[in-house]
């Protein structure tokens, strides 16, 4: 498959395949039995340019494009996906709003650290009651005086699952500006740079999860946090839109945090396939095993495609929300088939911890769930096509 990639993407690639490689995968068991947050790794990924990809040099990001982070993403989360989606979050959920919406003095103080991998990022939208349905947001910001007497808000709420809370520095936040009433719904809507260590702001205990064990995730408590308007992430009432396009970036990191993990089961389902023997030959020889892998390989290069597409599209500047539904939707569904093959395939041996596949399994399935359900994935595609 010749897909024309220039030399700058290749390169790329070759840089965090070979890192991901030498570097990640031999750790990666041992990140997600401990639940380790991989700092180490974070901080090389700061050194190679990773954490802010598609940033501008200038706003000391790696000054490549969507395409380029899409391959990236794929080797190091085929390596480990708790690493990759350490990685996503800071790029597409923290650096591209800030780079989208914020101010030129936010980009020099938060966004120039958060692309060099100095401070490390979180996005919280998400709420014990407000998930899919993202704009029934209860976190209130109410306009107040700062200490000093500065104009700003005071912001109370509690928001869930937050990848990369409890390790974060800084974080975009969403909340309802004072609503003058509470069915204003999406168009009350605003985001906040947050420093994490603002006083009022508490993280609870670090989630206890099914996958991506080394992706620490975490609820966030906000006690009448004041933020100075400096803060501002766009305008009062812009912030569902802020969501919903970061969203649409962060949906085309996932697809192919969820290409790495299907990769990484077929790949280690193919090799074993290839050395286990069962009535006296690999079980590689046999068809039923034959099958299996062909659909593993056909499904995953179908997933990359897409991929690649929607991050064509982002690249071009244009509307990419139902590129990126459709891409995520797929490749998270492939991934989940994949790696529920790839236990089959290591029979016995994928349902114990001393080979990969049953760790693909389990993280393989919150890229159903994260950055929107594969039924609100449906209802975006739906909703964009209806309208064509
Ligand atoms: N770009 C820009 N604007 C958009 C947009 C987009 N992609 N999508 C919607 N909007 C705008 C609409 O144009 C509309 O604006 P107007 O009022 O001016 O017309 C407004 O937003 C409201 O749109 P909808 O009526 O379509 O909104 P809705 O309330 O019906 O919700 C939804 C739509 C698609 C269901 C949305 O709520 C959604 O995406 N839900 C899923 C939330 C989600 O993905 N959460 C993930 C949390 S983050 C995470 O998981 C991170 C992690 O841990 C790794």
């Amino acid at each position: 498959m010749d897909l024309q990639l220039t030399d700058e993407q290749q390169m790329a690639q070759k840089v965090a395949a070979e890192f991901a490689k030498n570097e990640v995968l031999p750790k990666a068991a041992e990140i997600d039995h401990n639940h380790r947050h991989p700092r180490e790794l974070v901080a090389r990924m700061g050194e190679l340019g990773f954490m802010g990809i598609a940033i501008p040099e200038q706003y000391g990001g790696a000054g490549l494009d969507t395409v380029s982070y899409v391959l990236v993403l794929e080797e190091i989360s085929r390596a480990c996906a708790s690493t990759g989606v350490i990685l996503s979050v800071n790029n597409s959920l923290v650096c591209d709003p800030i780079y989208k919406f914020g101010n030129e003095e936010q980009k020099q103080k938060w966004l120039t650290p958060l692309a060099q991998g100095r401070l490390l990022g979180c996005f919280a939208l998400s709420e014990p009651e407000a998930g899919s349905d993202a704009a029934a947001q209860k976190t209130i910001a109410r306009p107040a005086k700062g200490p000093s007497g500065e104009d700003g808000f005071v912001i109370n709420g509690v928001k869930n699952w937050i990848t990369n809370g409890p390790v974060a520095d800084v974080c975009v936040l969403f909340c309802m500006a004072d609503p003058p009433g509470r069915d204003s719904g999406h168009k009350a809507i605003t985001s906040f740079i947050l420093p994490m260590n603002t006083p009022g702001v508490r993280t609870g205990p670090p989630d206890k999860k099914l996958g991506i064990r080394g992706s620490q995730s975490c609820q966030i408590f906000l006690d009448d946090v004041f933020l100075p308007k400096s803060l501002l992430l766009g305008e009062v009432g812009q912030g569902f839109k802020v969501a919903m396009a970061t969203l649409d970036g962060g949906r085309i990191g996932i697809a192919a945090q969820a290409l790495g993990i299907g990769r990484a089961a077929y790949e280690d389902a193919g090799r074993y396939a290839l050395e286990r023997k069962t009535f006296g030959q690999p079980i590689a020889n046999h068809q039923s095993i034959q099958w299996k892998l062909a659909d593993m390989a056909t499904e995953i290069d179908a997933a990359r495609l897409l991929t690649l597409r929607a991050a064509t599209q982002k690249d071009r500047g244009v509307r990419h929300s139902k590129e990126s539904a459709m891409a995520k939707l797929f490749a998270s569904e492939v991934a989940n088939r994949a790696a529920k093959e790839g236990v089959q395939i290591f029979g016995g041996n994928g349902f114990v911890e001393d080979f990969p596949a049953e760790r693909h399994y389990r993280d393989a399935k919150i890229t159903e769930i994260y950055e929107g359900t594969s039924e609100i994935q449906r209802l975006v595609i739906a909703s964009a096509i209806l309208k064509e």
